[in-house]
């Protein structure tokens, strides 16, 4: 099972498209996907038609229901989403730090310290899926650490329109803290996200952040992956010949996604 986590404490850089997109796309592959909404906006519960009054999350990390309860069968016309789960998110997640902290004695049975929680629940459910697809907040908290501690993977949207160097530095410091202590082999891919390659000053900024970090092919600001997300369907089923879906394979082929 390999877990993805998609992650910038910068906000509205692409971090939810980018997990819609794969998730669909890796469970139209025929791969057993569970997505993971670990954002109190939950922006990828609402693209993939699911709203809910209150997550289970918190009580699925420490222990008091299981997995079976929070996971849920994505529906959809097309025959792929038979093989797409969700842990859907609501607002209620936004308390998740304080409620940790609350059950201190059940986190240090469950799994020792919480950053440790989430990859001790997804060792339970290892054998159902090939994939699992996280999408997290814009900030620095507990469900990224969380998600880091947790993954194989991280792929960073990069906007280069507010491309700052010290940002994604700020971004880098913490994956490294997590390589040293809890997980030494978590690789990341910075993808340069919404990019509109006509703007000079953007094509400068991109060439100046792949002189910095070892970046992916580009996915471009395009209005057909706004539609994609409002419609409620992959890009690559939208159906028109479509230039969105040309960067996403792009993309998925550069990262073995496939
Ligand atoms: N490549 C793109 N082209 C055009 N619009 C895009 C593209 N990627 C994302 N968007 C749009 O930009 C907005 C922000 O994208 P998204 O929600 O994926 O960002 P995010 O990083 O998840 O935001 P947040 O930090 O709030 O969770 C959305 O309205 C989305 O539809
Ligand atoms: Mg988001």
């Amino acid at each position: 099972m390999e877990v993805i986590t998609v992650a910038n404490n910068k906000g509205g850089v692409g971090k939810t498209m980018q997990a819609y997109q794969l998730s669909c796309h890796l469970a139209f592959k025929g791969h057993r996907v569970l997505a993971i909404d670990f954002d109190s906006q939950a922006n990828l519960s609402t693209t993939l038609g699911v709203n809910i009054e209150r997550t289970l999350i918190p009580e699925w990390l420490i222990g008091d229901v299981t997995g079976k309860d929070v996971i849920i069968s994505v529906e959809g016309k097309n025959d792929f989403y038979k093989n797409l789960s969700l842990i859907p998110a609501s607002r209620h997640l936004s308390n998740l730090s304080k409620l940790l902290i609350l059950s201190e004695s059940e986190v240090r049975k469950c799994a020792g310290r919480k950053e440790r929680l989430l990859k001790v629940r997804l060792q339970e459910v290892i054998e159902n899926y090939d994939y699992v697809i996280i999408d997290t907040p814009p900030m620095l908290g507990d469900e990224l650490v969380m998600s880091l501690v947790s993954s194989t993977r991280v792929l960073v949207p990069t906007q280069a329109q507010d491309y700052s160097i010290d940002g994604l530095e700020e971004l880098m410091d913490t994956f490294e803290i997590i390589k040293e202590t809890e997980n030494p082999t978590l690789e990341f891919a910075i993808i340069p996200s919404m990019v509109n390659p006509r703007r000079k000053i953007e094509r400068q900024r991109l060439e100046e952040l792949s002189e910095h970090f070892n970046t992916t092919p580009v996915v471009r600001n395009l209005v057909q992956m706004q539609e994609s997300v409002s419609t409620q369907v992959p890009i690559f089923l939208m159906g028109k010949k479509g230039r969105g879906a040309d960067d996403f394979y792009a993309l998925w082929e550069s990262l073995k996604l496939n």
